[in-house]
């Protein structure tokens, strides 16, 4: 349809289809389509870029190899994180999760890592499914849940679950794992997680919050010491947050902010659901005493641990 054509409804359409026209001829230049490129346009043929999945798995597999404790969660600036710890806070996510399952339910962890989580977790829920792009998180994973019978892991990108049908999981939760991906990425296995949900489920998920002093000062410190790695930290603002939820297909039903490393909460924790119906908004969920829901005004804060 031609831009003269348009009607009222297909106006933005076309106002996004020019931008994106005007975005494609400058990211078509030489060098631009790689994200590691170095825009310096070269005659020389070369392999083609890696795909964003494929550099996060390359990242995450070489983190893993070197120290997948410390890649994971860092507990003490600068130091190795020991077993005991790791596994302690693994425990006290598990038992925040738990108001969300029950012995009948089928459980998505999206970015499983080595199954801090999980590990604790499963015993909980009928059967757990955990997704990591890195084989090397995978591996570990397999090692560190022995014994768990009811938990099973599958080596994909967060941006594809389409070893899942629809409709599949009664819940799902994402730590510590959004905030390592392209904001489009953290929308597309957003996108992904409101597919698989069955309808009216809720999800889990959090966001490092750029406007806390810690999280303000980290942003400075990797911007200038140009850390472009594909598992670099990204982080929110509540609105970001919300905007890309809200475009994902999830309704927002709970905001929490918690305290991860540092004195002032620093993390964006909310509970989302799927709609009800597909195409529709989603309803809320029961919230626990005391937090806060985006009608109910400010965020609450907690620790996470
Ligand atoms: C900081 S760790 C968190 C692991 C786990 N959620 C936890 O809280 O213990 C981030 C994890 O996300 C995984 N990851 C990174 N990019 C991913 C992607 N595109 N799809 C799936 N997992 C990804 C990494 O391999 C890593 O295991």
């Amino acid at each position: 349809m031609s831009d003269r054509t348009e009607t009222a409804g297909s106006k933005t359409d076309g106002l996004v289809d020019r931008i994106m026209r005007r975005l494609g001829t400058r990211f078509s230049e030489p060098g631009r389509g790689n994200p590691r490129g170095s825009g310096v346009d070269s005659s020389t043929p070369t392999a083609p870029p890696a795909s964003p999945d494929e550099l996060y798995r390359q990242d995450w597999d070489a983190l893993a190899r070197a120290d997948a404790l410390t890649a994971i969660l860092s507990l003490e600036p600068g130091a190795p994180t020991n077993e005991a710890a790791f596994d302690a806070a693994g425990r006290g996510d598990a038992d925040r999760l738990r108001r969300f399952v029950s012995a009948e339910s089928v459980v998505l962890s999206v970015g499983c890592g080595i199954g801090r989580v999980e590990k604790h977790l499963a015993r909980h829920c009928r059967r757990l499914c955990a997704i990591d792009v890195s084989d090397e998180m995978i591996a570990r994973a397999r090692q560190w849940t022995a014994g768990v019978s009811n938990v099973e892991f599958f080596r994909t990108s967060a941006t594809d679950l389409s070893l899942f049908p629809d409709d599949t999981f009664d819940f799902a939760y994402s730590l510590l794992v959004l905030q390592h991906l392209e904001y489009e990425d953290a929308f597309l296995a957003l996108r992904e997680i409101a597919r698989v949900l069955k309808p009216g489920a809720p999800a889990l998920v959090q966001f490092p919050k750029l406007t806390s002093p810690v999280y303000a000062a980290a942003f400075a410190q990797q911007a200038t010491s140009r850390d472009r790695s594909s598992a670099r930290m990204r982080f929110y603002t509540r609105d970001l947050a919300e905007q890309i939820l809200s475009l994902a297909g999830l309704t927002i039903v709970e905001i929490a902010l918690r305290a991860h490393g540092a004195e002032d909460p620093n993390e964006l924790e909310l509970v989302v659901r799927r709609a009800a119906e597909r195409g529709k908004p989603g309803g809320q969920v029961a919230s626990p005493p005391g937090a806060a829901t985006p009608e109910s005004g400010p965020e609450s804060t907690g620790r996470y641990e």
